[in-house]
């Protein structure tokens, strides 16, 4: 007998569609910022001054957005065919912002455009495979090309998590997605194996008494 239609297994894309559903105004996407909490920490000059940029993992794609108002001609990336539908009907009206459904190493590995930086803000490089990732990220970039990764600042256990999925809503609650966490130094070697040079990685601080702080880390081709 088949499974019930609720019951099947969810794919990670279809977990992704589920990620902030209550979201339905655009985003004002009039700060870029790498943390969670506006106007702290760094903004995009850690991108240097790209014409071309490429996001992995952008869900509504409000950094792209920022970008792409500025001139900058951006390629935004995600697999989850509902956060590219939902940002595509939300920056339609904005030139120079190409917005691609796909998994973000096949896309890496089918393709030869390079691109003079590339970022993952909270995005893909948090939940795929670093190692699997990393090496694409540097062969799609223009030599001196700069890359910047941030998610939250790793607790003390580090390597690829599970995770429960949260937005799973009652269906399929044995879902468990990977989120690889690694502390700055340990990033600082994966980019260097990668093929990457002039690495950091630091965690900065939340601000006040404020919970979560961010990791992130800098590269360049
Ligand atoms: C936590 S959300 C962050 C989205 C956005 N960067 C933001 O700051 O709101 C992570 C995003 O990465 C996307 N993602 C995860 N793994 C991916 C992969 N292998 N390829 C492409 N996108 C991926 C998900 O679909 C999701 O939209």
């Amino acid at each position: 007998m088949q499974p019930a239609a609720d019951r099947l297994p969810m794919s990670l894309p279809e977990y992704w569609d589920k990620y902030q559903p209550g979201r339905v105004e655009r985003p004002a996407a009039d700060l870029f910022q790498w943390s969670q909490f506006p106007g702290h920490g760094p903004g995009p000059e850690l991108l240097g001054s790209p014409a071309s940029v490429l996001e992995l993992g952008c869900g509504p794609a409000a950094e792209a957005a920022y970008l792409a108002r500025r001139g900058t001609r951006v390629t935004a990336l995600d697999f989850s065919p509902v956060q590219i539908a939902r940002a595509r009907n939300w920056w339609v009206d904005l030139p120079g912002l190409a917005l691609v459904e796909a998994d973000a190493c096949a896309w890496l590995d089918h393709g030869e455009e390079t691109f003079d930086a590339a970022f993952s803000c909270w995005g893909a490089a948090w939940f795929v495979d670093p190692e699997e990732l990393l090496p694409r990220v540097c062969r799609r970039l223009v030599d001196g090309g700069r890359f910047v990764v941030a998610h939250a600042a790793p607790g003390d256990v580090h390597g690829p998590q599970l995770m429960r999925g949260k937005w799973l809503e009652g269906r399929d609650s044995e879902l468990r997605i990977h989120r690889y966490q690694y502390p700055p130094e340990a990033w600082e070697g994966m980019l260097k194996r990668a093929g990457f040079t002039h690495v950091s990685a630091r965690v900065l601080p939340p601000p006040g008494n404020r919970e979560v702080g961010t990791l992130i880390a800098t590269a360049r081709r």
